[in-house]
Order: structure tokens, then sequence, then C-alpha cells
């Protein structure tokens, strides 16, 4: 990667009640979280463990929110299978998807905080979904805790970029990033340091890291090995090379 990775962001907002239709205030609070999140400047960045001190990164990251699609719908909840994402199913259709990273906002269901694709689907379907009730930051308006730190987001644009679970979605499983260390299962809450895996040989696990399950105060770093897994899609060849950098 050469030049700065910027990312333009469309958000398309699906509502059927006020409180899903969320203000464009809220919207930008989570672009502010984003950027932190991707840059390091995240103020609970600090209070990553001094054992991963040389590993945590600066992702280098950025997100600029271009514009922002509104549509009221009566339908109480869009599941997990794209629908918000078509215009003929009700929703709206991604903008130019090879060159700009679409959000929707929806309500999912399910429990579901949000989802993504990976790299390498197809453009019609790209993007990320974020329930309304957990995008940007409380107290801007109803991001409901404790997934009110804007990290659902994070967690899921870090699938979009093509990193994987911390645990491998096994027990014990491989994420395929050499640095960040084996989980036996998903962690939630905000588990005390160090937490011991059981997996062997014996290690802490990287709870804090914003591809586990945590809560959103739980969650606040990258390692290196997910920033060059990250990066490499931008890069020519990569995935997302028509985002020109
Ligand atoms: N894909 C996950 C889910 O909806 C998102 C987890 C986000 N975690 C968080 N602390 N915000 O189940
Ligand atoms: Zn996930
Ligand atoms: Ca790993």
């Amino acid at each position: 990667v050469n030049g700065k990775i910027v990312i333009p962001v469309v958000v398309n907002v699906l509502y059927r009640t006020v409180a899903e239709n969320i203000s464009d205030a809220q919207i930008q609070s989570q672009i502010d979280v984003l950027n932190k999140d991707f840059t390091a400047t995240n103020p609970d960045f600090a209070n990553v463990p001094a054992e991963w001190s040389g590993i945590k990164a600066n992702v280098d990251i950025t997100f600029e929110l271009v514009k922002i699609n509104r549509k009221a719908t009566t339908k109480t909840s869009w599941g997990t299978r794209d629908a918000m994402k078509s215009t003929k199913k009700g929703g709206l259709d991604p903008t130019t998807p090879s060159t700009t990273l679409n959000f929707w906002v929806c309500t999912i269901g399910g429990g579901i905080l949000g989802y993504a694709q990976f790299p390498g689907g197809s453009s019609a379907t790209d993007g990320v979904v974020c329930d309304s009730q957990y995008v940007g930051v409380t107290p801007n308006s109803g991001a409901s805790y404790p997934y009110n730190l804007g990290r659902t987001a994070t967690h899921e644009v870090g699938h979009w970029m093509n990193l994987r679970h911390i645990w491998g979605d096994a027990s014990c499983g491989n994420d395929l990033v050499a640095d960040t260390p084996v989980a036996n299962t998903s962690n939630f809450g905000v588990p005390t340091y160090p937490y011991v895996s059981t997996c062997l040989p014996a290690h802490n696990e990287m709870t804090m890291n914003y591809m586990d399950y945590t809560d959103d105060r739980g969650m606040y770093l990258f390692t290196n090995g997910q920033k060059s897994r990250m990066s490499a899609i931008f890069v020519s060849g990569g995935a997302r090379s028509a985002f020109g950098i």
C-alpha cells in the first residue's frame, strides 16, 4: 500500500419507527468511531496490556461519509439474507460498491448486532449491516448498552476487510493471523485480564481484540498481523484494489 487508504462510506437507513431513523449526528458519531479505531486514536487503546504493546496496530485506514440515504418501510425486521441491500426487495441497492463501503442501518432481528460480507463476494450485496440500536455512540441518541460505543461497526468492517473471528470459529481455531493468540471460543462481557486460555500452550487470550464478541467497552485493538491482512485486500490484485490506493 503506497498512498493513504480512505474509504468512502454511503449509509443506507431503512426505518419504520422514529427510533430506527437515526440522526445524521448519530451516523457521524459512528464514522468518528471507525476513524479512531482504525487509526489507534481511540482513548482505550492505551489500555492494551503490555504483553501486546509490540503488536498493537495503527491500521491507518480512514473513513469518509459521502452520503446518507433514507427510506421508510413497513418491515419490522430484515434478517440476515441481504433483503435490505435490494431496492426490489424493499431495501436500498448499494451505491458503487466496488469503490464505496455501503453501510445499511435497519432492524435485523434475532439478537443479531450486525453482519458483513467478506471480500470476494457479489458486489450487489457487498458491505456491512448494523442494527439501528447499535450504531454510533451514546448519548447522541439510542445506541444500547453494552453495545453503545460503535464497536459493532468496527467489528463488521474488520470482516469486510477480510478478518475472521479471533477464535477462528472453532474450539482453539485458526483466525489466519499469526500474531493473535489462539482463543478457545468467543468471549462476552468484559473478561478480567489476564484471561488464561484453555488452549495450549498456556497463554492469555486477547479478549480486547475487536474481532472477539466482548462488550463495546471491552474491545479496543487490532494487531499488526490483522493490519497486514486488511491492507492486503487494497493492493493491486487484492479483492478491493478498485478502491485505488
Ligand atoms: N457479528 C456479531 C453479532 O452480531 C457482532 C459482534 C459485535 N460486538 C460488539 N461488542 N459490538 O453477533
Ligand atoms: Zn463477527
Ligand atoms: Ca491467530
